[in-house]
């Protein structure tokens, strides 16, 4: 008799993307009032990456969705070359469903995802958006962990992408400070809960009382229903940074706990934790909450800095491809970001081929 197998959705795929410039804190410095001592000791981060002009969110999310792709074929190949029998017919990805979270959009209207598809040669799949801000990525890989094992989707293509760089207020020297452009992407196929990959349980949560910590006041139908155009600053993200800084710190640590209590793990047995990479002290503060030593931690905001929906997915890629996630590793990974929004989900690291982020 054969054991009891509990369908789940695999990460069998993994990758990032980042624009070519990079902007050091230096180069903040020479702009703005503040110093790289500042933003190095404040935040952990040195540098940031930002689109050029012209560039959009979609060119870096076709960027991280083919890398992920090509890790997954990649990682098939590799599966079937150690079993001794060459590439197998289902060694193409065979994606049916594209999910891109993202908060930059290239437009309001219509949805990114559906562009992103077409751009990767994924014509006809279903393809959508998902906005939760910093939390995006995580509540995209819920949403196509969910529809693979429902039996809606067989493969799923997960990306998370933004560029604040669009958004920020040129003359906010914290915000500017924090955030930078990425994306990165993972490929999910249907398989069983036993197997290294396998996302193993979630939590999601949401607080709209704390709307307004992290906001674009103008621009959405709120303010365009009044016809009035917005005061310049209206347009621009804005963030109460110390008020989601101690949200970021309870709400990340008190998901990690839920879903760790649900699916039976102890946070002294979690190997690595890919947290939201918005700034080094929330992590430490993080894992001290959740008793771990900081070596646990994944940490990439140093070269990189705040990358929204991108972060945890290139944090995913930058770590998978330098060996600190190891397969078998136990993870865990936790989110949060404007709505107020939260999430987390737990796996065993599986060994799917990575290119490393240039
Ligand atoms: O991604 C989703 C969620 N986002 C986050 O998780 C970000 C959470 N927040 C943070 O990471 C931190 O709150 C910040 C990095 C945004 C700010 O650090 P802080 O230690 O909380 O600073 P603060 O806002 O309390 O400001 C302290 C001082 C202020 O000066 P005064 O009023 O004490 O004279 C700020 O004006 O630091 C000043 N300041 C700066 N000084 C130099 C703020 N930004 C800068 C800067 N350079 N870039």
């Amino acid at each position: 008799m054969t054991a009891a197998t509990h369908r789940a959705a695999v990460l069998c795929g993994l990758g990032g993307a980042l624009p070519a410039t990079a902007v050091p804190n230096s180069a903040l410095a020479a702009e703005l009032d503040t110093t790289d001592e500042w933003i190095r000791t404040r935040t952990g981060i040195r540098q940031r990456f930002v689109i050029a002009p012209g560039e959009a969110t979609s060119d870096l999310a076709v960027a991280a969705g083919r890398r992920a792709l090509e890790s997954a074929r990649r990682t098939a190949h590799g599966d079937r070359e150690t079993r001794g029998g060459g590439p197998g017919k289902d060694a193409a990805p065979d994606v049916d469903l594209v999910v891109l979270a993202t908060s930059t959009p290239d437009h309001p209207c219509p949805a990114t995802a559906p562009a992103v598809a077409r751009r990767l040669g994924l014509t006809g799949v279903a393809a959508f958006d998902i906005g939760a801000v910093c939390t995006g990525f995580v509540y995209a890989l819920a949403t196509a962990a969910s529809m693979i094992t429902a039996g809606a989707a067989r493969r799923a293509l997960v990306i998370g992408a933004d560029t604040f760089s669009t958004i920020l207020d040129p003359a906010d020297r914290t915000t500017r400070a924090i955030f930078g452009d990425g994306a990165g992407a993972v490929v999910l196929r249907a398989g069983d809960q036993a197997e290294p990959g396998a996302l193993l349980g979630f939590d999601l949560g949401s607080d709209g009382a704390g709307e307004e910590l992290i906001t674009v006041p103008a621009g959405g139908s709120r303010q365009r229903s009044t016809a009035t155009p917005p005061p310049e600053r209206d347009r621009y993200f804005t963030m109460q940074g110390r008020a989601v800084f101690n949200e970021a710190v309870l709400s990340m640590s008190k998901s990690a706990e839920t879903l760790l209590a649900r699916i039976g793990w102890r946070g002294a047995d979690l190997d690595r934790v890919v947290a939201h990479q918005a700034n080094v002290r929330i992590l430490r503060a993080v894992a001290d909450q959740l008793g771990l030593p900081e070596d646990r931690l994944v940490i990439n905001l140093v070269r990189v800095g705040n990358t929204v929906a991108g972060s945890i997915p290139l944090a995913l890629a930058d770590a998978a491809a330098d060996g600190t996630l190891r397969p078998g590793d136990k993870v865990l990974l936790t989110g949060f970001g404007g709505g107020l929004t939260w999430g987390s989900a737990a796996l065993r690291w599986p060994s799917p081929y990575v290119e490393p982020v240039a």
